[in-house]
Parts: structure tokens; C-alpha cells; sequence
């Protein structure tokens, strides 16, 4: 099987470079499940850029450094934030619809934000482009699309990326390309709680690390502070919009109380982001994150607030969070909802250049998959679709570099319909949590290191392979990956907090 590209992933990363290939060659688009199983699919609050007359590039660039812990490369970051109205220009072009008040981008607000610059589509604007570019992928002709695919290797050979190997119909095969573009999207699957869909088992990563391509700053991973909190995984994500629209974070003791389980009042002064931080609510997600821990740890349960900004407002600018919140049992116009923070971003990955380049040739990473330095320690909220569209869209100024590789024959793995793993994804989620989560502490962090090695070298062992055994020996080995580098970071920085 040859053709010109292989794109893996169908996150928005994934879909822009298959759009912007297709004009080069025959692309293959595979996915592990299906084409709307993605991050991006659920991404609620929207996409940033400098739209706005009255905004600036300077004022996006800072805000993103300042989130960031000016841990960002400062040149990606102006990339990222100088491209933006080109990528949302192009995203329109494909179709995707923003919502606009009175002719002009309706903008909304979200934490570490000085200004609004959101560009959004009600409330589910990761799905609204999703949908959009979806449609578009599957109505062109040299686009073939595999569903229902697994990534298992990279095919590397004399520093040339060739093709991967997969797991298709429960076979293993080998699939050739001149080149591969790997957007296999995060690591959310490795906590056991998350805002990440199933997919999310950081395969990319992983393939990315046995090809040692290098990983950076995977110790930050960002906790989205405000998942619902209730007996689901993944966990339904309350958007950072509803607080950039006015929602207030307030903490009750000893919920629930005697009588009830839902909040509809209570005393002022249960706010508390105010003490914590000058931009109380709107605050970076690690700041909120690590107020709302804190408050748990004291034994107190913490609920979002919007029901001050009244219904007609509610169920016109969060039409599908009400109805979602409400079908979980909670009336956002009158109940406050229970939150906690889950796993959501990892601001590292594999490292790229700011053209998706790797230090092996033919192979390109995008999307939350690579590291590009644009997100620091703590990822400006939104700026992630912005990373997945801006960095495929330069594609086109280097794909002139890609050589027909050199198509060697790689042995297969040998499928084995069972393999006999236990409970160790669930172990590898519980250690994670407890030991790579919210707030850290060396002991904890060295003990689980030890764990995730050991578990690492039984799974790497076993020469049979299938879907589920691929996906654990991915979240030990990127587990693995994320100890090591939260135990050489010794001093807290943004996402990455160790109790002193
Ligand atoms: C949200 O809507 O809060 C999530 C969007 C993001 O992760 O930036």
C-alpha cells in the first residue's frame, strides 16, 4: 500500500493537514475510531485570534507568555499569534460558521485573556469545525479515509520516515508514504480523570519516543479546572466561557447537605478566586485548578455559579451545555454545578520546528501530538485549535523538501486476538493521578516512576500485539516519560507544581 502522504488523526490538526496535502497528492486520513472522535471535537469555548480592530498581536503574544510562565519559545508563540486571522480566514473558507452580533466576530472571553478574542460557535465550536471540515475531507476524491485504524510504529530507516505500521480488521499491516504527518492528538486517557475523549492515549507520543525523536515538557500537564463533576468518563468539560461570561467559582462545606443534593443558594463570600488571585475566575487554568484542589483538600465542594446572569441569557449563549448539564441533572438557570478539575492538555510532545519538521526526514507532528514551545508551562485557553490549524497550514512552504523514501520491507508484529493485560490501564490512570496530578511531591513522583518503568519493561516483553495492548504500553511508556521529566524539574513552574 503507497500513497503520496499518510495523516494520522482526525482532531483538527489531522483534518487541515489533510486538506492542505490533498493539493500535493493522494492522502490516506486514518483515525482510530471514528472521524469524530477527537479533543477537538469536544472543545467548547473556541478558537483565539487577533480579529478585533482594537485588539493586538502584542496583547495576545503577552497573554499567552504570561499564562505560559514565559516558558514559550517566543518566536512560536509570534508565529502562532501572527497567523492567526490567515487560519481563521482559511477555517471559514472550508466552511466553518463563527457567530457574529451586528456584521462583526462575536468574541468571547476566557482566563489569562486581557481582552475577549474567541472567535466561537455557540458553545461547541470544536465540534462546529470539526463538522465543517469533516464534510469537507470526505468529498474529496484523493483523500482516503481508514476508520476503526491503530497506529503502532513509525517505518524509520537511515533517518527517513516511510510509512507506519497499523492494525487494520484486526491485521497487522505495513502502509507506505512519502511522507507521514502524525495528529494523534494527547495523553488525557492516562489520568483517571479527564475531560479527554477514549482515544486520547497519547500514541503519537509514544511512537514518537521509540523512533527517539525527543520529547520536551511533558511534565506540564494542564487539569482544566472546571470538568462536571459526576460518575462518567470521560468527564463533561463546564467551558471556561461560562466563567468569561460572568459564572463565579464558590465553595460549599460539607456538600451535600442534609436534605439535598443540589446548591440554589448560598451565603456571600463562598467566592474565594478573589483571595487567590487579582484576576479571580479568569485567572490561568493552573492558578484556578490548583484554588479549587486546595478547597477540596480543606474538605469543601466547589460549584459553579451563572445563574445570576439570568435564563433567556443562559439558554441563548450556552444552548448545548444547559441541555448536556441538564440531561446530567443539573438546571443551569437555577441549581449551582458541581466542578472539579480533570487532565486535559499536554503543553509538551514531541519536538518540531515551527513547520511540523522532526529531526527525521518525511516525518511531520502537529496538533497537541508536538512540542512547538508555543504553549510554556500552562496553555492560554483557546490557543490550542489555534496551534492545530496555524502550523499544518505552513505545510505548503516546505513540502517541496519531501523525497520518495526508501520503502523497506519491515517485519509485522504478530496479532493476538487476546492479551492478557489485567487491570493495569486503570492503575496506570490511578498512579497517574495521584502521583503526576494537580500538585506533586518527590516521593510520590519517584515511587510511581519506578512503578511505570517496571510495568513498561513486562508490557515491552510481549511480541503480540493488539487495539488494547498497544493503547497500555503507550500510557506506561508516555507515563513513564512524564515522571522522568516532573522529577528532573525540581522547582514549580506554571501546570508543574511540587509541594515544597
Ligand atoms: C474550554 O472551553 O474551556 C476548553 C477550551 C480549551 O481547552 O482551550
Amino acid at each position: 500500500m503507497k500513497h503520496d502522504f499518510i495523516v494520522i488523526g482526525s482532531g483538527l490538526a489531522g483534518l487541515t493537514s489533510a486538506l492542505v496535502l490533498k493539493e500535493y497528492g493522494e492522502v490516506l486520513l486514518i483515525t482510530k475510531k471514528e472521524l469524530t472522535d477527537s479533543a477537538s471535537m469536544l472543545a467548547q469555548g473556541g478558537i483565539a485570534a487577533v480579529v478585533d480592530r482594537n485588539d493586538t498581536f502584542a496583547s495576545h503574544i503577552k497573554d499567552t507568555l504570561v499564562a505560559g510562565a514565559y516558558h514559550n519559545k517566543k518566536r512560536a508563540v509570534e508565529t502562532l499569534i501572527k497567523k492567526s486571522p490567515q487560519a481563521i480566514g482559511w477555517l471559514i473558507k472550508q466552511g466553518v460558521v463563527f457567530d457574529k452580533k451586528d456584521g462583526e466576530f462575536s468574541l468571547t472571553l476566557e482566563g489569562g485573556h486581557s481582552r475577549r478574542r474567541i472567535l466561537h460557535s455557540t458553545d461547541f465550536s470544536g465540534r462546529s469545525i470539526e463538522l465543517a471540515l469533516i464534510n469537507k475531507v470526505k468529498k474529496v476524491k484523493n483523500i482516503e479515509i481508514w476508520q476503526d485504524t491503530s497506529l503502532l510504529e513509525l517505518l524509520v530507516r537511515k533517518n527517513s520516515c516511510s510509512g507506519i505500521q497499523i492494525i487494520k480488521h484486526k491485521k497487522v499491516a505495513n502502509c507506505y508514504a512519502r511522507a507521514v504527518i502524525l495528529a494523534t492528538g494527547g495523553i488525557g486517557q492516562l489520568y483517571q480523570w479527564t475531560t479527554n475523549p477514549q482515544v486520547a492515549t497519547a500514541d503519537g507520543l509514544a511512537v514518537g519516543i521509540r523512533a527517539d525523536l525527543g520529547v520536551c515538557d511533558l511534565e506540564f500537564i494542564q487539569f482544566h479546572p472546571t470538568a462536571l463533576k459526576h460518575n462518567e468518563a470521560p468527564l463533561f468539560l463546564l467551558s471556561e466561557a461560562l466563567r468569561g461570561e460572568g459564572a463565579y467559582l464558590i465553595k460549599i462545606k460539607d456538600h451535600p447537605p442534609a436534605g439535598g443534593s443540589k446548591i440554589k443558594n448560598y451565603e456571600v463570600g463562598d467566592r474565594f478566586m478573589h483571595k487567590v488571585d487579582r484576576r479571580a475566575e479568569l485567572a490561568p487554568r493552573d492558578i484556578v485548578a490548583r484554588a479549587i484542589y486546595e478547597e477540596q483538600k480543606k474538605g469543601n465542594q466547589v460549584f459553579l455559579d451563572i445563574r445570576h446572569k439570568g435564563e433567556t441569557f443562559i439558554k441563548k449563549r450556552f444552548p448545548n451545555l444547559y441541555r448536556e448539564v441538564k440531561r446530567r441533572g443539573y438546571d443551569m438557570t437555577k441549581d449551582c454545578v458541581p466542578v472539579t478539575p480533570a487532565a486535559h492538555y499536554s503543553c509538551g510532545g514531541v519536538m518540531t520546528d515551527l513547520y511540523g519538521r522532526t529531526k527525521i526526514k518525511n516525518l511531520f507532528i502537529f496538533g497537541e501530538t508536538a512540542y512547538t514551545g508555543v504553549q510554556g508551562a500552562n496553555r492560554l485557553a483557546s490557543n490550542s485549535l489555534l496551534e492545530a490549524a496555524v502550523f499544518p497550514l505552513r505545510l505548503p512552504e516546505v513540502i517541496h523538501e519531501v523525497k520518495a523514501g526508501d520503502y523497506f520491507d519491515c517485519e509485522l508484529s504478530d496479532y493476538k486476538e487476546n492479551i492478557k493485560t489485567g487491570n493495569l490501564r486503570e492503575d496506570i490512570k490511578k498512579l497517574m493521578w495521584k502521583s503526576a496530578g494537580i500538585v506533586r511531591n518527590h516521593k510520590t513522583m519517584q515511587e510511581a516512576y519506578e512503578k511505570l518503568s517496571e510495568w513498561n519493561s513486562e508490557l515491552e516483553k510481549t511480541r503480540e500485539i493488539n487495539c488494547d495492548f498497544s493503547e497500555v504500553k503507550n500510557m506506561a511508556l508516555v507515563g513513564k516519560y512524564i515522571l522522568k521529566l516532573a522529577l528532573n524539574r525540581k522547582k514549580s513552574l506554571g501546570a508543574h507544581f511540587v509541594e515544597s
